[in-house]
This record gives structure tokens, C-alpha cells and sequence, in this order.
């Protein structure tokens, strides 16, 4: 696999003196329709992708990384899209059954499969056998329940059938997180606050809130429907962090917010610069090796066609995954861009940690984050102050190298 020149990576290479936890991502990226609001690696369906060859492709590819995570066991596995309830559950079966022969997976590690109310059945036979393949928790796109957003939103299900999907998922895992979305177009807040209290009401542990944004080179970049004012969605962000936290659910990132024990752990793991191997089309992967210090690895985008992930993981060579040391003056920035989304901020000690530098690295940029009053630091932890988690996208720049 191309890795920069070694006279390069060996001059800047850093690496932690242990490694850290690690994860396994797996990208299945093909989706019923493409959401005009979405910027993902996902792909329309046209109905004649071989589901059962991408997952041998899948297969190969872990394979020919195994090399890069040999001796570690993975603490969770992320089947994220696309939508991964596209691929029946014996594919599902046969994928995990895979990953299970290849690597060491630790014992009650959490494994998260993301689903689409559109492409879920109603009732729980289903939810069922992805559990007995190995799901123990699933993420499911609601966005809203509400049909006019829904329509607004070009989501291809009704919201009686996300709450059909929901219930049957919460009958059978114990950990269910939903992800909505609010500042919907033609959104009111009292629509933004029935969303909610209808998440609340079906019992999930999980809650994952966004607010709807227009992403370069998606449709709705191109044309933008009309949304509510800032005022509005500020409005409706503060009514609705009140009744989260009123439903005895803790916020433990910007948009992530869980019950007691409902943590995600994988997502928990990027955040806290953890390691993580990613299969798939399009696929990050972040990793710290001792040869070559920490890496980021990125797969082919396009899943199937001329210069696609499936062709070029089938040569065989590695040329679907591209690699690239993170130059030590990148790390400030790169550890403090995810951990400072954490409500509890990062461990003081755990720059150190994670990329073998002296915490001396941060210290300046500490030093001018507090004297903004964007950051504090409490119980042996930096994090963002209120006001630093407003304006989160400062506080995060004052990491970038000079
Ligand atoms: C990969 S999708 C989840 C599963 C599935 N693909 C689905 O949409 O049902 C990840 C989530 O990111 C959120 N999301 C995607 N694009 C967004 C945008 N432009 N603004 C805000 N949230 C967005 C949505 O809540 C979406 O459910
Ligand atoms: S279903 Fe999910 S991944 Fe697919 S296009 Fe819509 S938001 Fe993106």
C-alpha cells in the first residue's frame, strides 16, 4: 500500500508508547435513494449491485489489513452507510462470522449495524436475525416523525413506519439509538418538540440530534430550500436540550446524548483518539503503528464500476487504500477536534497517551483558549466552556499549526 516516502514519515513519525483501543468500521454504502441533504459516501441503488460479492470484497480487504492490527483485539464494530439494512441478515451473518475467524473481538464489545425505517420491515423478525448475527446495538435514521419534514426531507418512509421500525428494534436490542434532525424546512418548533417527545416516548436509550445542514455538493446546496430563521432553531435547540436532559438523558457530545450505560462506545473511541480500522468503500481508518508512527488510511470512494473500490481491492495489490502519516504539528489539532466535542473534555493526560508528544504541544494554544474563556479545566480534564461549546469551530482552530 502507498505509504509517503519513509525518509519523510520516519522524520515526523510520533507513536504512542501502547496502542489504543481499536475499532473495526465497515462501510456499506448503498442507500434506497440519495437524501438531497446528504453528503455521505452513499450510493442510489440501481438494483443489480451483487450485496453477497461486496461482501467478499469486504473480506479481502480486512484481509489484506490484518497485518496492520495483528496481536489487538477490537473493542467495537460500526456498520455504518448507505444503509446497512439494505444487506439481508445472512449477509450480515456471513460478514460478522468473517470478521469473527480474522481478529480478536473482545468479549461483550458492542456492535452497531445503522438502519433506514425505508428499508426495515415493520416487525421484528428481521431485527431478530441480525441480532442472533451478532448486532447488539442498532442506530436508526429517523430524522423526524413528522410526514410534511419527512417529505421535505425526501426521506422515503412515513412516520407511522419509523415508529413501526423503532418499536419492533426496541423489542429486540437493548440498545437502540435514533438520529433526528431539526431546523427542517417549514419546521415550527412545536413540530421540532413533538419529534422528540415521540423518541422519548418509544423508549430508546440513545439519541442522536442534529441540526439539518446544507452540505457543499449535495442537492440541497445546489437548492436550498427555505429554512427557519437562527432564532428559531436556536429556540428550538434550547427547548429541546431542556427535555432531554428533563428525560434523565445526559449529553456526552454535541449531538449525542444517552441514558445511564447507553454510551456508544465506537463513537466514544474516535472521539477519545482511539484507533480504528475502516473496510469498505470510501472507508477512514486511523491508525498508530510503531514502524511508522500514526496513520490515516482512506479507501477507493465509488463501490462498484471502472476505478472502484471492488475493482481495485480484486487486483490485490492494496491500491484501494491510500495511506499518509499525520505530521506531528497536525496532532494538537487533530486530538482536540474530536475531544473537545466530548461534554467531559479530554484527559489532561491523555494527549500524551494517545500520540507519544509532550503535553507541552497544547499548552499554548491552552493557555489562549482559556484567556477567551472558551475552555476550563476540570477534574484532571480540558473541555469546552459553555461558551466554547457555542463557538466550538474557534476553539478547535486555535489547535491548528502555525
Ligand atoms: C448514515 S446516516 C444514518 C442511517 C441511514 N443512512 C438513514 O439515513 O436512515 C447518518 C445520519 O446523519 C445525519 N445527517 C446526514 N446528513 C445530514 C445533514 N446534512 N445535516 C444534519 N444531519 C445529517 C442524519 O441524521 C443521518 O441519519
Ligand atoms: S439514507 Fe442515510 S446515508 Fe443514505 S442518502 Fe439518506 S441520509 Fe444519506
Amino acid at each position: 500500500m502507498p505509504i509517503l516516502k519513509a525518509s519523510t514519515a520516519a522524520e515526523d513519525a510520533s507513536v504512542p508508547s501502547s496502542p489504543p483501543p481499536l475499532s473495526l468500521y465497515i462501510h456499506l454504502p448503498w442507500c434506497l435513494r440519495k437524501c438531497p441533504y446528504c453528503d455521505f459516501n452513499s450510493h442510489e441503488t440501481r438494483g443489480n449491485e451483487s450485496l453477497a460479492g461486496y461482501v467478499d470484497c469486504l473480506v479481502r480487504d480486512l484481509e489484506m489489513s490484518l497485518a496492520q492490527v495483528w496481536g489487538r483485539s477490537v473493542q467495537s464494530i460500526f456498520m455504518g452507510g448507505g444503509t446497512p439494512n439494505l444487506f439481508a441478515p445472512d449477509l450480515i451473518d456471513r460478514l460478522l462470522m468473517a470478521v469473527r475467524a480474522r481478529l480478536r473481538i473482545a468479549a461483550g464489545a458492542e456492535v452497531t449495524m445503522e438502519a433506514n425505517p425505508a428499508a426495515a420491515q415493520g416487525e421484528s423478525a428481521d431485527w431478530r436475525a441480525y441480532r442472533e448475527a451478532g448486532v447488539t446495538r442498532v442506530s436508526i435514521g429517523v430524522q423526524s416523525f413528522h410526514g410534511p419534514s419527512l417529505k421535505a426531507l425526501g426521506r422515503m418512509h412515513s412516520g407511522t413506519q419509523a415508529l413501526e421500525a423503532v418499536a419492533a428494534a426496541v423489542a429486540v436490542f437493548d440498545r437502540v439509538n435514533l438520529d433526528l434532525m431539526y431546523g427542517l424546512p417549514g419546521q415550527t418548533a412545536k413540530q421540532a418538540s413533538a419529534d422528540l417527545a415521540c423518541a422519548l416516548g418509544l423508549g430508546v436509550g440513545h439519541l442522536s440530534l442534529y441540526q439539518l445542514t446544507l452540505e457543499p455538493n449535495t442537492l440541497f446546496a445546489a437548492r436550498p430550500p427555505e429554512l427557519p430563521d437562527e432564532d428559531l432553531i436556536a429556540q428550538m435547540q434550547t427547548a429541546l436540550l431542556d427535555r432531554l436532559a428533563a428525560a434523565g438523558f445526559l449529553r456526552y457530545e454535541v449531538s449525542a446524548f444517552a441514558r445511564l450505560g447507553q454510551v456508544c462506545q465506537h463513537n466514544l473511541n474516535y472521539w477519545q483518539f482511539g484507533d480504528y480500522l475502516g473496510i469498505g468503500a470510501g472507508a477512514h481508518s486511523k491508525l498508530s503503528l510503531p514502524e511508522a508512527g500514526i496513520l490515516r488510511q482512506t479507501c477507493t470512494r465509488q463501490p462498484q464500476g471502472g476505478d472502484s473500490y471492488q475493482v481495485a481491492v480484486a487486483r490485490g495489490d492494496g491500491s484501494h487504500r491510500k495511506s499518509r502519516p499525520v505530521p506531528r504539528a497536525d496532532l494538537p489539532f487533530e486530538f482536540m477536534l474530536n475531544g473537545l466535542r466530548l461534554v467531559q473534555g479530554v484527559a489532561v493526560t491523555a494527549y500524551t497517551e494517545r500520540t507519544g508528544r509532550p503535553v507541552e504541544d497544547l499548552l499554548p494554544a491552552i493557555a489562549s483558549a482559556q484567556a477567551k474563556g472558551l475552555l476550563k479545566t476540570e477534574a484532571g480534564h480540558w473541555r469546552a466552556t459553555e461558551r466554547g461549546m457555542d463557538f466550538l469551530n474557534d476553539l478547535q482552530a486555535l489547535f491548528l499549526p502555525e
